[in-house]
């Protein structure tokens, strides 16, 4: 589905059956943005699904988010039928009562004074939660790690840069009928552009033109080095109204996200976009933008929103008709310099999941390739 105020659209096949290809391996004990938390209104509890794992979500009476397994641990019936009245979750079925953030269990109704059970040794399972620039950040702990329930001995909770108290934002998504693998290297693949983003705002097949970027690495990741951005973009030009060179950093880093930084004297524009496994098969693709250009320019930011949704509807349609083919599972090719950093992912998520935490990269790398 790709969202924009009203705007959707369902990543379905014409009989309605949703396309999806291979599955991937999931990389666990990591963040993930679950759901837009303009959704966890009072009282309520809203639902998503993450790595294949059914979460009930909610913001308590004081604020703080949560995210609770979908499921009652006495017999299974997803919390989320349940009843929520700001301080705790009552499942449906036998009304035991939770308090979400912690998923200790509170009350049992049916214990008389003869029982000797302890309710509150009864745990449903939470998932660290944390709320940043709108998402529901949940982390999620690969089988058998045990319960987390202290954010501060965890990884940071990941975080657009900003640069300044005055700025403006949106959020875009839409999901993909592909596993995240796929998804992930769509991201940062450098040849589909004038392809699949062709428009007389972006760029044209005839702009085609050679290009050469220097990476570095980085821990778990890569940068695309600072560098002056691809002239032939109309909105980067746009940028260059203030008369300053304009500098982009584009960082990679496991699991899963980019982060883009523009930066123009005092003016800066920067993007966090993640493509966060929903399912082994499928993927969903968010981007979380601010920015302090044109930040006086009447309807500057629903004209953005305007294109970015075009654009990553483009990526999102294209990415439909290619689930179309990886559901025959076909071999696949990877090519140097275009396809690179595809490797470089895969070479780190590899790393990452068999704990040796070697980095493909040795140094400062450049890459050539036309688009
Ligand atoms: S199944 Fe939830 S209380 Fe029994
Ligand atoms: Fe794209």
């Amino acid at each position: 589905m790709l969202c924009l105020g009203r705007m959707t659209i369902r990543t379905t096949s014409e009989t309605g059956a949703p396309i999806q290809g291979p599955s991937a391996t999931l990389i666990y004990d990591d963040w993930y943005p679950a759901l837009r938390t303009d959704q966890l209104k009072h009282g309520k509890l809203s639902t998503a699904m993450l790595l294949d794992i059914p979460l009930v979500l909610g913001r308590r009476a004081d604020g703080r988010v949560f995210a609770l397994r979908d499921t009652c641990p006495h017999r299974g019936i997803p919390l989320s039928f349940g009843w929520f009245d700001g301080n705790r979750v009552t499942c449906r079925y036998h009304g035991w009562e939770f308090e979400p953030c912690s998923g200790q269990c509170a009350l049992i109704p049916s214990l008389t004074s003869q029982d000797k059970l302890d309710a509150t040794r009864i745990y449903a399972t939470a998932f660290p939660c944390e709320e940043r620039d709108g998402h529901a950040w949940v982390y999620v702990p690969g089988a058998g790690s045990g319960r987390k329930s202290d954010s501060a001995q965890l990884p940071p909770v990941p975080d657009l840069a900003k640069f300044g108290p005055r700025y403006r934002s949106a959020h875009l998504s839409a999901d993909l009928p592909c596993n995240v693998d796929h998804g992930i290297i769509g991201l940062m693949d450098p040849a589909h552009g004038p392809f699949v983003h062709q428009a007389w705002w972006w760029r044209s097949r005839a702009s085609i033109r050679e290009k050469k970027k220097k990476f570095e690495p980085i821990p778990e990741g890569f940068r695309m080095s600072a560098h002056a951005p691809s002239a032939n973009s109309a909105p980067y030009r746009l940028l260059g109204v203030y008369g300053r060179p304009v500098e982009t950093t584009i960082d990679f880093t496991l699991p899963n996200r980019r982060t883009e930084v523009i930066r123009c004297g005092h003016k800066w524009f920067s993007s966090l976009t993640t493509v966060t496994p929903v399912t082994a098969s499928t993927c969903r693709i968010d981007v979380v933008a601010a920015w302090n250009v044109l930040y006086f320019v009447p309807f500057f930011t629903p004209i953005a929103k305007f294109f970015g949704a075009k654009f990553v509807r483009q990526d999102q349609e294209t990415m439909i008709q290619q689930a179309q083919g990886l559901r025959h599972n076909p071999s696949l090719m990877l090519i140097d310099d275009a396809d690179k950093p595809a490797k470089w992912y895969f070479a780190l998520k590899q790393a990452r999941l068999d704990g040796s935490g070697k980095h493909p990269m040795s140094g400062l790398v450049e890459l050539h390739w036309r688009s």
